[in-house]
């Protein structure tokens, strides 16, 4: 058997076990979706959203990508933020990013991933900059490699901030509120490790007039 065709086997058996246990599953998700969370996270096949949270199909709306980066310029992200926050309406948006997190080790390198890895990776390395201080003060490579995955969680819950899609949403519904977690591969464990409350005061520089 090829490795994809087991795929489609368990997907059989997975939607027989629902209707088995629920014969309504199925009509009741298809006609509603309302999610309460947006989850940003790492494309890293050993950080299944739904799977570590407890989850159940329609609870959480998911974006992920190399390292749960929030950037400003990118479309497929910024689309998947307004349809959550405009039409789903979701009360939190969760980065979650990981220790060990291979985009993260990369870009403490200074290696050639060439074309679209370094300008993708560019982005963790101007977090590192912002910390350089905090950063190189710690002696212990795991440990520095561990507070950047911190870190760069927490940027990019202020990136989320630095958009007028959250801005616009605080000012007129008083949500969502923003969360940075950081999951362990060792423990599987969720550690929160910073929060924007809806309203969370700004860097003024990045505050738009919200008419
Ligand atoms: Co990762």
């Amino acid at each position: 058997m090829n490795p994809y065709e087991k795929l489609l086997l368990e997907n059989k058996e997975w939607a027989t076990e629902q209707v088995e246990r629920d014969p309504e599953y199925f009509k009741r998700l298809e006609k509603i979706q309302t999610p309460q969370f947006l989850w940003i996270g790492c494309s890293d096949s050993r950080v299944p959203a739904d799977r570590i949270t407890g989850t159940q199909p329609g609870e959480i709306f998911v974006h992920r990508n190399i390292a749960n980066l929030v950037i400003n310029t990118d479309v497929n992200l910024l689309s998947v933020l307004d349809y959550a926050v405009n039409h789903l309406k979701v009360k939190h948006i969760i980065v979650c990013g990981h220790y060990g997190c291979g985009g993260v080790k990369a870009s403490m390198s200074n290696t050639d991933l060439k074309y679209v890895l370094n300008m993708w990776l560019r982005n963790i390395k101007d977090v590192q900059r912002l910390y350089r201080e905090e950063l190189f003060a710690i002696e212990n490579e795991e440990k520095r490699f561990d507070r950047l995955v911190e870190l760069n969680v927490k940027e990019q819950v202020m990136n989320l901030a630095k958009t007028s899609i959250i801005q616009r949403s605080w000012a007129n519904d008083h949500t969502p509120h923003l969360h940075g977690w950081v999951y362990g591969l060792k423990d599987g464990l969720i550690k929160p490790v910073f929060e924007m409350p809806a309203g969370t005061h700004i860097d003024p520089l990045y505050e738009y007039d919200i008419l």
